[in-house]
């Protein structure tokens, strides 16, 4: 990649990947490109976050609004530099699309759709695959759209994702899978890495405990070849079950439309080398960067919400315990910046809170509200086990008071915390800090005792991160063991 734009490394950009792809994501550098787009299913998304049994808290932040309408300024743009674009065939498919269906809440979608896979087509290497994740409400029209983008020649696999779920009542089958699109630049995938599993226990039978390896050859013809074995698999084919992530499962961060890691590893595996640059342009809160920091591979994320963007630092940091490398783009970079943010973000400042409590490294929370989870903005765990609980309250405003410390100290109490962090942006005031160190000290056997409320400015936190707060047994803290208490009469006797 050249100039300005994303270099050799991991790269996290806050924005609309539009403008991403444009401005930062250099022609045929990218070997592999997972999309997992709103799906156009005409519903507002809402984070559900766990409250400590693992049941959703209620509550809730709006992570994102899945619904279309057409506008033509957003809408009739997007399919004017589709025309404009050396890309005649999607131009002449969206203007089918139009004629067909009108101007209504679809087009608006395949619209924004179409603009931004001549982009991905662009950006994909000639040896690139893409694989674009939708259900059963759009995946007809985007795969004539991509026919129109890549070229029909160059669809790979219809793969189904298949996953049980509770049935609903319906007067229909219950929909239980998803439908994930795969095309390839070129004719050929540059990079095929076959996927095997067991075989059904009547082949094995058949078989007769001979392990059955398949071949291809360059044509693509399959060459089954018997090999005495116990063990016996085969390559997988296009229906993947695999299961949705459970309810109490670790992996669930409560964002909603999260994916399994298991589900992109597949994909990764299979079309991409360790080394290899993945992109996710709508990442949601990580999953394929998960994926890829796992198996080595050099990723972009791109997402247009700061929910989405201090979920995957901190799902990231968690997971890899602050061992995972990479940049993060388009959100302040200094307490101007914090403060231009605040300024800009709407009523709510949920916005601001939500990239505030991911300098630290919490999970955002709903907040905001009084009553059983109000004033709670973040949300980390620590200890061996992370079995302590720290609650984080973000405040942006100038108008500070005493108030909101005891709130805080109440809250901890009240959700049965070991800390509260007031992260604010502007400097507190002598009786805030006097409350917070009356409010005693939190210790973990054999660590210095750390305070229970820690006033961390902003500024702090984006100087020292996550170590801007003391939390024994937490990755990147500056906590301390506690000096050996020493037998007067044994003084230097181990020599330490
Ligand atoms: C279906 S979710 C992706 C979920 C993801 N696969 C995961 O496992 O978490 C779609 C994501 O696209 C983001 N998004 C929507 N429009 C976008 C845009 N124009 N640019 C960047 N991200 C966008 C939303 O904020 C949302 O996080």
């Amino acid at each position: 990649m050249a100039g300005n734009r994303a270099g050799a490394m991991n790269h996290l950009f806050y924005g609309d990947n539009l403008g991403v792809l444009r401005e930062s994501i250099a022609d045929a550098s990218v070997d592999l490109i997972y999309l997992d787009p709103p799906f156009n299913s005409n519903a507002s998304y809402n984070v559900l976050f766990k409250d400590e049994s693992g049941r959703s808290s209620g509550a809730q932040i709006e992570a994102f609004d899945d619904t279309w309408h057409w506008d033509d300024m957003v809408s009739g743009q997007a399919v004017a530099e589709v025309r404009d674009s050396p890309y005649q065939n999607a131009a002449a498919m969206l203007d089918a699309m139009l004629g067909f269906l009108g101007k209504n809440p679809m087009t608006a979608y395949l619209a924004m759709m179409a603009v931004r896979l001549i982009e991905l087509h662009r950006v994909l290497k000639p040896t690139g695959s893409l694989y674009l994740h939708c259900d059963p409400t759009a995946s007809h029209y985007l795969k004539i759209l991509l026919d129109a983008v890549f070229g029909e020649t160059k669809f790979q696999n219809e793969i189904i994702w298949s996953y049980r779920r509770w049935p609903t009542r319906a007067r229909q089958f219950q929909r239980m899978h998803d439908t994930i699109l795969f095309y390839t630049k070129s004719l050929e995938p540059g990079v095929f890495n076959t996927i095997y599993q067991e075989a059904s226990e009547s082949s094995k039978k058949r078989w007769k405990g001979k392990k059955q390896k398949v071949t291809f050859d360059s044509e693509g013809n399959r060459n089954p070849t018997l090999e005495t074995d116990e063990t016996s698999s085969v390559p997988i084919n296009s229906v993947w079950p695999v299961p949705l992530i459970a309810p109490s499962s670790k992996e669930r961060l409560g964002y909603p439309t999260q994916k399994p890691v298991a589900l992109l590893e597949r994909i990764i595996s299979a079309s991409s080398n360790p080394g290899d640059v993945v992109l996710d342009p709508f990442c949601g809160c990580g999953t394929t960067v998960h994926a890829a920091e796992k198996l080595g591979r050099e990723w972009i994320g791109i997402d247009i919400t700061h929910v989405a963007i201090t979920l995957i630092e901190t799902r990231l940091f968690d997971a890899f315990e602050g061992r995972a490398q990479f940049r993060v783009h388009g959100v302040p970079k200094d307490v101007a910046g914090a403060q231009d943010l605040f300024n800009r973000d709407d009523r709510t400042k949920k916005e601001f809170e939500k990239w505030a409590v991911g300098l630290i490294k919490a999970y955002p929370q709903a907040g905001g509200k009084k009553g059983a989870d109000g004033g709670i903005d973040g949300l980390f765990r620590f200890g061996r086990d992370k079995e302590h609980k720290a609650i984080v309250s973000v405040k942006g405003g100038r108008n500070l008071g005493v108030g909101m410390i005891r709130d805080l100290d109440a809250v901890v109490t009240e959700q049965s915390a070991q800390i509260g962090v007031f992260l604010t942006l502007h400097n507190p005031t002598k009786p805030m800090r006097d409350w917070a160190a009356k409010a005693g000290t939190f210790r973990v056997e054999g660590f210095d005792p750390v305070p229970r409320i820690q006033i961390v400015t902003i500024a702090d936190a984006l100087r020292d991160g996550p170590s801007a707060v003391q939390a024994p047994l937490r990755h990147g803290s500056p906590h301390k063991k506690a000096a050996p208490e020493r037998d007067p009469g044994a003084q230097g006797s181990l020599g330490l």
